[in-house]
This record gives C-alpha cells, sequence and structure tokens, in this order.
C-alpha cells in the first residue's frame, strides 16, 4: 500500500485511475480545484462520489498553482508518488487562452516537480498528450521523435512539462515517467471531447461538426487501457521516460461517427466545416515502447468502447442528469 496524490482526481481520467489505486488499498490523496473552463462542478462531483465514501481517499479542493496549499499536502501525507493529471486539457480552447494553459500546464507541474524533489517522492507520472507531435511527424508516430512543434498552446505546454520534467529527473534523480495519452474515451469522458460531444449532438438532433472531409485519424483509447498504462507506469520506476498509450490503430472520422450511430440508433446531421490550425489530420500511437516496458496491451477496439460509452451516456441521460 503505497500513498498517492493523484491531481486532477475528479475529472475523466483522474477519477477512473483514482478508483484504481483506491480498490487495490492505495491511500490516495486526491487534489483538484473544479475548474470551469470545459465542464462544471456538479460532473466531477459526480465522478468523486464513490471515491469520497472510502477510508483510504482523501480530497483536497485545491489549486495546484497554489504552493503553499500544495506544500501543507505534501508535508502533513508525505506522499511516495504522484500521478500528476490536473490540467487545461482542450486543444482548442488554448488558442484563446495561452496564458492561462501555460500558467496551470507548466507552473502547476513545476510547483509539483519541486515539492516532489525536496519531499523525496518516490515516482513521478506526468501526463503528457499526443498533442506533442503536431502536425509533421512520421507515422505511427515514436517517442524518439523530436516533437519539437505542436500545433496548439496546449500540445506546446505538454511538451513543456515533458522537458522540464526531464531537467527535474538529470539534477535531483527523480524517477519520472511522461505517458503521452491518445484520445482517451470511455464512460465519464470530457463532454467536450469528440464521441461524447457528438452523441449529445447527435442525441438533441444537433449539426455535428465535421471538420474538413471527415477523414482525418484519431487514435481513440478506451480509458481501461490507460488506466492500465498508468497504474503499471506508477509501480516502475525507470528513471526517464516518455511513453506513448494509445491503441496503435487510428479510425476515419467519419467510420467512428457511424459507429457511434448504430450505438445510439440514431442518424447524424453532418455540417462540414474547414479544418481548424490546431488539429492535426492523424494521430497514430507507435505503442512498441509501452508493450516492452509497460507490458502495456490495449484490450479494447473502438468497435467494442464505443456502445459501452453508449451505454453510460444513455444511462446518465435516462437519469436526468447534465452530460
Ligand atoms: N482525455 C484525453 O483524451 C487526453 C489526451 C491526452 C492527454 N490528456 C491529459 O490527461 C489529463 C487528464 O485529462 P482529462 O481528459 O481527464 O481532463 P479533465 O478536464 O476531465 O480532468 C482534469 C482535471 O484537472 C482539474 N484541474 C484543472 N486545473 C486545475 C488546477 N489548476 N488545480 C487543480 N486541478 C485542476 C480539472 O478541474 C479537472 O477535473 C490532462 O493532463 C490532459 O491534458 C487527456
Amino acid at each position: 500500500m503505497a500513498t498517492i496524490l493523484v491531481t486532477g482526481c475528479a475529472g475523466f481520467i483522474g477519477s477512473h485511475i483514482t478508483e484504481r489505486l483506491l480498490r487495490r488499498e492505495d491511500f490516495v490523496i486526491g487534489v483538484d480545484n473544479f475548474d470551469p473552463l470545459f465542464y462544471g462542478r456538479e460532473i466531477k462531483e459526480r465522478n468523486l462520489r464513490w471515491a469520497k465514501e472510502q477510508k483510504n481517499f482523501v480530497f483536497f479542493e485545491a489549486d495546484i498553482c497554489d504552493r503553499e496549499a500544495m506544500q501543507q499536502i505534501f508535508g502533513r501525507y508525505r506522499p511516495q508518488k504522484i500521478v500528476h493529471l490536473a490540467a487545461l486539457a482542450g486543444v482548442v480552447p488554448s488558442l484563446e487562452r495561452p496564458i492561462d494553459y501555460e500558467r496551470v500546464n507548466v507552473f502547476g507541474t513545476v510547483i509539483l516537480l519541486e515539492l516532489s524533489r525536496l519531499y523525496g517522492v518516490e515516482m513521478f507520472v506526468f501526463a503528457s498528450s499526443s498533442s506533442v507531435y503536431g502536425a509533421d511527424t512520421k507515422a505511427p508516430f515514436k517517442e524518439s521523435e523530436p516533437a519539437v512543434r505542436p500545433i496548439s498552446p496546449y500540445g506546446a505546454t505538454k511538451r513543456m512539462g515533458e522537458i522540464i520534467a526531464y531537467t527535474f529527473h538529470h539534477l535531483h534523480g527523480l524517477p519520472i515517467t511522461c505517458l503521452r495519452f491518445f484520445t482517451v474515451y470511455g464512460p465519464r469522458q470530457r463532454p467536450d471531447l469528440v464521441i461524447h460531444k457528438f452523441a449529445r449532438y447527435i442525441v438533441k438532433g444537433k449539426d455535428v461538426p465535421i471538420y474538413g472531409d471527415g477523414t482525418s485519424q484519431r487514435d481513440y483509447t478506451y480509458i481501461d487501457d490507460i488506466v492500465d498504462g498508468i497504474e503499471v507506469a506508477l509501480d516502475k520506476p525507470m528513471g526517464y521516460e516518455i511513453i506513448n498509450l494509445g491503441c496503435g490503430t487510428p479510425v476515419i472520422l467519419l467510420d467512428m461517427v457511424e459507429m457511434l450511430e448504430r450505438a445510439l440508433g440514431k442518424k447524424a446531421k453532418l455540417q462540414f466545416l474547414p479544418m481548424p490550425k490546431t488539429e492535426p489530420p492523424l494521430t497514430h500511437a507507435d505503442i512498441t515502447k509501452a508493450q516492452r516496458l509497460l507490458d502495456y496491451r490495449p484490450k479494447v477496439r473502438i468497435d467494442e468502447g464505443i456502445p459501452v460509452f453508449v451505454e453510460w451516456f444513455l444511462r446518465e441521460l435516462r437519469d436526468g442528469l447534465e452530460i
């Protein structure tokens, strides 16, 4: 049993990894500030409901950029491991709010790295993103690619986080693994993300925005596979590593919409729009490094994952919950 700090614990991925760690009887300190930029507090409170009933969980509503608040948590609980997920996470809003993104995703990360060093943390997992690869990386994307041309402020802040994390590893020996997640989906998926957003629009009969001609491709990754990868990474300090966590199989946007239509039993009204500059035409993870270092084998194909997502989504709708 380890004491583990999970930042962003009320979010989509954070609430899932928190549950996994609580079930295996780690002691989890959850931190989240219920940031309202993407979705409301009510959903995040709901994500945390089960965790809050567990004896091995404590929660702090706090901003990772508040150094004093973070220091108090580190001082009181002395976490052995950190899963750092708290971030401003969407690509498109980062265009309008680069300064906010830099503050939370870089400054906030440095605060956690510095406290990890001061308090002798044994393992730090940093949530990075496929967005670091930009639009000119050769597919499938390998971790050895330079990834120095991200095409959104969001992607740039994630790359900055990886780089400063390396410096902390180099100078202080802090073991750090940066996991580059590829379009994560499943129950509790962020409402602003494709799949969840499209499901909502299809059900409400609203236009579904398709950027470009609909042939762009994404490597959609099911939440349980991501949680498997985080769990192994957390238990296996390896110095400093960057590892892709994807499914390894890109899917064409219009094919994904068809799968959603089938699962929802309703046709989408497509609205074709120009491709924004923040959107790469393709994401495709090379997952051989994850297989080698984390024994990572994604188990859920998109045609299996979408029906599970839709089942959850329709249940939330039936319960009259805001989604
Ligand atoms: N979902 C994906 O497809 C995806 C893909 C690549 C990378 N990621 C990364 O994974 C992590 C989790 O993503 P998610 O989809 O679960 O997003 P999310 O928005 O659901 O979760 C992030 C959580 O962080 C919290 N937060 C934001 N700013 C904070 C601050 N200053 N202090 C404390 N808490 C703060 C938010 O309130 C939210 O609950 C993020 O770092 C994101 O960049 C996600």
